[in-house]
């Protein structure tokens, strides 16, 4: 709204200045004390830091030496921390120690924009706001979770965060090892921060890569192709990156988590740039029942159940189920039942950065991942990109394709194969 963004902006300044000179600092206190005179604003102050990591202790001291980190009885200090959080587990404890020199843990806001989306915070509400699922939310019905994040685009343009970064650091680590905490946990005993995050806790520190690596993982690198009618180049023709360059761009892998409701349930997360098209998903596919009463013929067409959370786009929910073919004979096939926020809901979703600016503000971490589960996801992880690392080239895939070979081979090794979003 134009009111609310001309009162917003006359709110705004631009401090110039670079991370080593202390004279910035200062003038960036000098600037807020002037605008908390000037526009009454109250002396609080949230710190977004998205900056590389290796800036971060830099710029955290600077911000101490410039009083800027000192908080008091009535004015508040935060900071928020953009992902990834570290490199892998022990690069995530030195920046914690780093952070946590400057600012005490309760005054640290982890960010991962995955959580500020409508369609993730409603897996609790699906899970544990209903009767109809929990009952079947375990081993004894399901077979495997799958959980997709595709995108389309490439990393023209990213190369100096992305090189050396890679697909499992920059959305497994952190996006899809929360979808799969949110999925994978036992209700919490209230919504309470504190409550939520031990249960994530709990369930993180229950899961575990499944073995063997070169066999339960996957990774690839896009090459040319064609996406939505238009040629586009590899990684290795992106800006940027350099010719031998081992950095995956898709990368797939294998978790169990071992506790009684889990016991036995592979969760496959995979991500990808450059593949078919851009979806979030969440799939929990079901066993098939244990006994068909119908000639084989019949059922043919029936695949497995499945529960199918719609991150992203299209939000909503999407069951699949067989059901009869109208017509004199027996024959089942699958369908689809829908909930689609667009229509259920005349709302619309805020974006997700908008709340979890908004609860920074206001001081609520419920969906702020605490340093236990980052560091638990790098424990996660850690082996996988050891293994990757030694291996050297990612394999290639085709742009426009949903990832190399290697990632269906995966699957196809436990009988089993990716949905197709
Ligand atoms: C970011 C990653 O965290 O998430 C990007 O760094 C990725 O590489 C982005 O493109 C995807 O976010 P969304 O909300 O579009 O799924």
């Amino acid at each position: 709204r134009e009111d609310v963004w001309e009162r917003l902006s006359e709110g705004l300044r631009f401090v110039k200045g670079s991370f080593d000179d202390p004279a910035s600092f200062q003038e960036l206190a000098n600037t807020l004390a002037t605008l908390e005179r000037e526009r009454g604003t109250g002396g609080n102050h949230g710190f977004y830091l998205a900056i590389p990591p290796d800036a971060f202790p830099v710029v955290l001291k600077q911000l101490s030496e410039a009083g800027l980190a000192r908080s008091t009885a009535s004015r508040w200090r935060r900071v928020v921390v953009e992902t990834p959080f570290g490199h892998d587990l022990a690069s995530a404890r030195e920046l914690n120690a780093v952070v946590n020199e400057v600012f005490p843990e309760d005054t640290v806001f982890r960010i991962d924009h995955y959580l500020g989306k409508e369609t993730v915070q409603n897996i609790l509400a699906l899970r544990f706001a209903n009767q109809l699922f929990d009952p079947i939310w375990n081993a004894h019905y399901v077979d495997h979770v799958q959980i997709t994040m595709a995108e389309d685009i490439g990393l023209g343009g990213r190369a100096g965060y992305y090189d050396g970064i890679g697909a499992a650091r920059d959305v497994i680590q952190n996006h899809l090892l929360q979808l799969l905490a949110f999925t994978a946990m036992e209700e919490p005993v209230s919504f309470e921060p504190s409550e939520l995050q031990a249960e994530k806790i709990k369930v993180l520190s229950a899961t575990k890569l499944a073995q063997p690596l070169d066999e339960t993982t996957a990774r690839g690198q896009y090459a040319g192709g064609w996406q939505g009618g238009t040629r586009v180049v590899g990684l290795l023709e992106e800006d940027g990156f350099s010719q031998d360059s081992t950095t995956e761009t898709f990368a797939a892998i294998t978790l169990e988590v071992d506790t009684r409701r889990w016991g036995g349930v592979p969760f496959y997360l995979r991500t990808g740039k450059r593949l078919g098209r851009r979806v979030t998903e969440i799939a929990v596919i079901f066993k098939r029942a244990p006994h068909l009463a119908f000639d084989q013929t019949m059922t043919e067409e029936l695949g497995q159940n499945a529960l199918v959370i719609r991150v992203q786009p299209d939000e909503g929910v999407t069951m699949r189920f067989g059901s009869k073919v109208p017509g004199s004979s027996m024959e089942v096939r699958d369908v689809s039942m829908d909930f689609s926020y667009g229509q259920a809901f005349t709302e619309s979703s805020p974006e997700a950065y908008e709340r979890l600016i908004l609860d920074m503000l206001l001081g609520e971490p419920s969906l702020f991942p605490v340093n236990a589960e980052v560091e638990l996801s790098w424990e996660i992880l850690d082996p996988a990109l050891a293994a990757w690392a030694a291996e050297g080239k990612p394999e290639p895939y085709e742009a426009g394709t949903w990832g190399p070979p290697s990632a269906d081979e995966m699957l196809q090794r436990t009988g089993r194969e990716w949905r197709r979003p």
